[in-house]
């Protein structure tokens, strides 16, 4: 699985760790950024990450900020993506199996690496169900 992940000076480091984790677990990583902890402006990363998942160049989108709440606000401004705020595994779970969220978004100063490694693994793991939520889904992108 191809995941493209980016993040602002706040998740620098955090991202940084993840992509290790996730590469030693056999993922395919498009880094789109940050790359130190110089002071960056988080919707530049979100923007660029979530072309590169509309564009179909990843499967998903992992975006880090210190709440998570900037890059999934920038990341559903970008057509086609629905960025999910993930604090729990319930919502990793959750985000994909109702929602077919296409990029999860976490706060590293909010959770551990370990924990957002493990959001990441059962985001990824969980399948939409599609029926009534891709219903739903048609709705949201309704123009
Ligand atoms: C940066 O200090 C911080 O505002 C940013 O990482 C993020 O938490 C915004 O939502």
């Amino acid at each position: 699985m191809r995941i493209a992940l980016g993040s602002d000076h706040a998740g620098f480091e955090a991202k940084e760790l993840l992509i290790k984790a996730l590469i030693k677990d056999g993922f395919t990583i498009l880094d789109q950024g940050c790359f130190n902890t110089d002071s960056v402006d988080y919707p530049d990363f979100a923007k660029a990450v979530g072309k590169v998942v509309v564009e179909k160049h990843a499967d998903g989108g992992v975006l880090i900020c210190g709440t998570g709440i900037g890059m999934s606000i920038a990341a559903n401004k970008v057509d086609g993506i629905r960025a999910a705020l993930v604090t729990s595994t319930e919502h990793a779970r959750l985000s994909k199996e109702h929602n077919n969220a296409n990029v999860i978004c976490m706060g590293a100063r909010m959770q551990t690496v370990s924990e957002m490694k493990n959001f990441v693994d059962v985001w990824t793991k969980s399948k939409f169900e599609a029926g009534r939520h891709q219903q739903r889904i048609n709705k949201i992108e309704l123009k």
